[in-house]
């Protein structure tokens, strides 16, 4: 069970020294990490705001799915640890703890298992939907237009507010997701669309609907299904993220599911968010060779040159991001599956990782690989184009997503999103009839 103080009776005292009145403002403690400052009262009572872009220092809810501890590069689902799951679990035994609080038991397992496999096929009309797009459309605008649309198909579980709506709303997010990942795919490579088939497992499932066709029969590799599967985990979920925050503010205003999604999906595309692993790979292939390295960590330093270095940093992890080490294995892995054992590009990325993580530059900001290092090479190796990484980043969050969705819809705190601004325009100003402008 999780442990909430928040009615704990700490406080922190703030003085406004401009107008010399004092405010006690409650401190709540969670089960482990930092306490919060509780400033809901702050503006009634000071009519002040708080000013944190980023939200470097803000916490925006209560939570009981996942938590960081950055400094010791610890990531926790519901408790456990993010190496034991993907040691020890499966990506659907991972959605359900995510989703429901606890790890199922087997009989939970298996009913969940089941429900999931027979809503993963979509709506036949939803097949359509792609015909509007270009075949070269980047699959992420394909993915956030389709999930999307599917608001327009299962009206029968978008009443927010029934938790019998919210399930199954749930339910065929998590299980559509990869035949609607997998489409984008065949849609671009101009291939018919393979159907799910039930007596798959998730992953194995989506690797055939990726890369069988009706010519002939597919058989997925058993070692490639569990490193996409312990991929999906590593993904699930992580705290209030850029994409995660934007689900929560989309589902604040009381839209479907559906519609929060797709916002979610937008937010991730971005490069310094869930674009990163398609960047990552773009950087390799840019820098091309060891002896290129040292001149992009210098672009990387230097503040008037805005290239990063993709797959680096992270605004929690001050330490190794856990999920990339596991990343990192896994991609040995897959790459000796496939018998690729002089990976240029794996190579390249080690001894980027070496050279970057001996610069001062890099200790000094504590910027350390992030789970997007690796996953792109793990996933070229699989024969996964560039262009899909972040789409199999979005179908591995959807779980994350959906269930902070769920936590936020049933949170008694919970209230619109409606952040305030410090206001930097133009005082009031009267109009001047447009003769009247030089
Ligand atoms: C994900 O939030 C999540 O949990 C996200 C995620 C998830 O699972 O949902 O973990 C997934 O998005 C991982 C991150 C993937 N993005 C990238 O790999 C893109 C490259 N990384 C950076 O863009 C950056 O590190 C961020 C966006 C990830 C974090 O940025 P912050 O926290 O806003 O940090 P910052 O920009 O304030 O940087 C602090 C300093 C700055 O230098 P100074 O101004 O102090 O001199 O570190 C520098 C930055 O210039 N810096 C980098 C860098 N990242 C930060 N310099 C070079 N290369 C980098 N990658």
């Amino acid at each position: 069970m999780t442990k909430d103080n928040s009615a704990a009776k700490e406080t922190v005292t703030l003085t406004n020294n401009s107008t010399g009145k004092t405010i006690e403002l409650p401190l709540l403690a969670g089960s482990v990490g930092p306490k919060v400052m509780d400033i809901r009262s702050l503006y009634s009572a000071q009519d002040i705001f708080t000013y944190d872009p980023g939200y470097m220092s803000t916490g925006s809810c209560k939570s009981a799915i996942t938590y960081i501890d950055g400094d010791a590069g610890v990531l926790l689902h519901r408790g456990y640890p993010i190496d034991q799951l993907a040691e020890h679990g499966d990506y659907l035994e991972v959605a359900y703890a995510i989703l429901k609080g606890e790890l199922p038991n087997p009989a939970q397992k298996a009913k969940f298992v089941n429900d999931v496999t027979r809503h993963s096929m979509v709506h036949e009309q939803i097949n359509f939907f792609f015909r509007g797009f270009r075949r070269d459309s980047h699959p992420m605008a394909v993915l956030c237009g389709v999930v999307g649309a599917m608001a327009a198909f299962y009206h029968d579980s978008i009443d927010i507010n029934d938790p019998h709506h919210r399930m199954i709303a749930s339910y065929r997010l998590i299980a559509k997701m990869p035949t609607v990942v997998a489409w984008t795919y065949k849609y671009a490579m101009g291939q018919p669309f393979i159907y799910p088939k039930n007596n798959m497992g998730y992953a194995e499932n989506f690797l055939h609907m990726m890369f069988a066709t009706p010519c002939e029969e597919y058989k997925v590799s058993p070692v490639l299904s569990r490193a996409m599967d312990r991929i999906l985990i590593l993904h699930a979920d992580h705290e209030q993220n850029a994409s995660t925050s934007t689900v929560r503010l989309a589902g604040s205003s009381g839209a479907n599911p559906f519609a929060c999604i797709a916002a979610g999906i937008a937010s991730l595309w971005g490069p310094a968010h869930g674009g990163a692993n398609e960047a990552v790979l773009s950087m390799l292939h840019e820098i091309g060779s060891v002896d290129r390295i040292p001149e992009f960590i210098a672009k990387a330093k230097d503040k008037d040159d805005p290239f990063r270095l993709m797959g680096f940093g992270h605004r929690v992890y001050k330490n190794y991001d856990p999920r990339a080490k596991i990343m990192q294995k896994t991609c040995h892995d897959v790459l000796n599956e496939l018998g690729v054992h002089d990976e240029p590009l794996l190579k390249l990325a080690i001894e980027l990782e070496r050279i970057a993580l001996s610069d001062p530059y890099f200790v000094e900001r504590k910027l350390f690989p992030n789970v997007d290092f690796y996953s792109g090479i793990i996933f070229r190796a699989m024969g996964i184009p560039t262009s899909m990484f972040t789409s199999l980043f979005a179908l591995a969050r959807t779980v994350g997503w959906i269930a902070q969705w769920n936590e936020m819809l049933t949170d008694p705190d919970q209230k619109i999103g409606r952040p305030r601004q410090l206001y930097v325009g133009a005082p009031k100003r009267e109009y001047v009839p447009l003769h009247q402008r030089a």
